[in-house]
């Protein structure tokens, strides 16, 4: 892979699984925001420029929409986004310490429409397990999609699952930032849905787990 200078400002994380340390990462921000598989990251930007007192963690496989997201950025003057490559089970499975985010954005991800291709999702019982994890108690899972058969699944294992209950007032303050793929699906006149959902309390919130 060919460096380019944005590439200084993209931590890329690989093989070797150590847990990231998100004070340091995020100079000990208090409140912490991921937009996993952020792509181009124009909501990631934004959100950015609402809170500049907390820090955003923008993580994406593609080290192409990442660059991009960190050029908007030096040109916005945004300062408080970590830009990860990152594959997404990768981050969250292995990555992230437990009850370290306080909210985490899954907008728009892949659909994989294909009854073949079910099993590309993100979001299945194990994942909702792991975002869990490393969500804090009362922190929030914001998920959205165009696609009517992945959104229903979704709801389903996360109304079903035990570990969030379901508070949509917890975007309240972002619903009028759009993803670049919002933007998208909008304008063919697509309908996206937004759910917000709270960690509710489980055995990896006590100290020392
Ligand atoms: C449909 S795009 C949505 C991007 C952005 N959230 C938006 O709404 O505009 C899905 C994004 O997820 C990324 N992605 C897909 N699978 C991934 C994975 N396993 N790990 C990390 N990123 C992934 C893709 O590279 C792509 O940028």
């Amino acid at each position: 892979m060919q460096l380019k200078e944005e590439d200084r400002f993209i931590e890329i994380l690989t093989g070797s699984y150590c847990v990231l340390d998100l004070a340091k990462i995020t100079g000990n921000a208090e409140f912490i925001e991921l937009d996993l598989g952020c792509g181009k990251g124009s909501f990631t930007t934004k959100l950015a420029e609402r809170y500049p007192d907390r820090a955003v963690l923008a993580a994406d496989v593609m080290i192409g929409r990442l660059r991009k997201l960190v050029k908007r950025n030096q040109r916005a003057g945004v300062a408080n986004i970590t830009a990860l490559r990152v594959e997404a089970q990768l981050l969250v499975s292995r990555f992230l310490p437990d009850n370290g985010l306080d909210r985490l954005h899954l907008l728009c991800p892949d659909p994989w429409p294909k009854e073949r291709h079910r099993g590309h999702r993100l979001v299945t019982a194990d994942f909702a397990t792991q975002l869990r994890r490393v969500l804090k108690l009362g922190g929030v899972l914001h998920f959205s999609s165009d696609d009517v058969p992945y959104r229903d699944s979704v709801e389903r294992i996360l109304d079903g699952c035990g570990l969030f209950e379901r508070d949509d007032s917890a975007i309240a303050d972002i619903a009028d930032i759009k993803t670049d793929f919002e933007e998208l699906w909008l304008s063919t006149g697509k309908d996206v849905r937004h759910y917000a959902y709270r960690a509710l309390p489980v055995n990896f919130d006590s100290p020392g787990h």
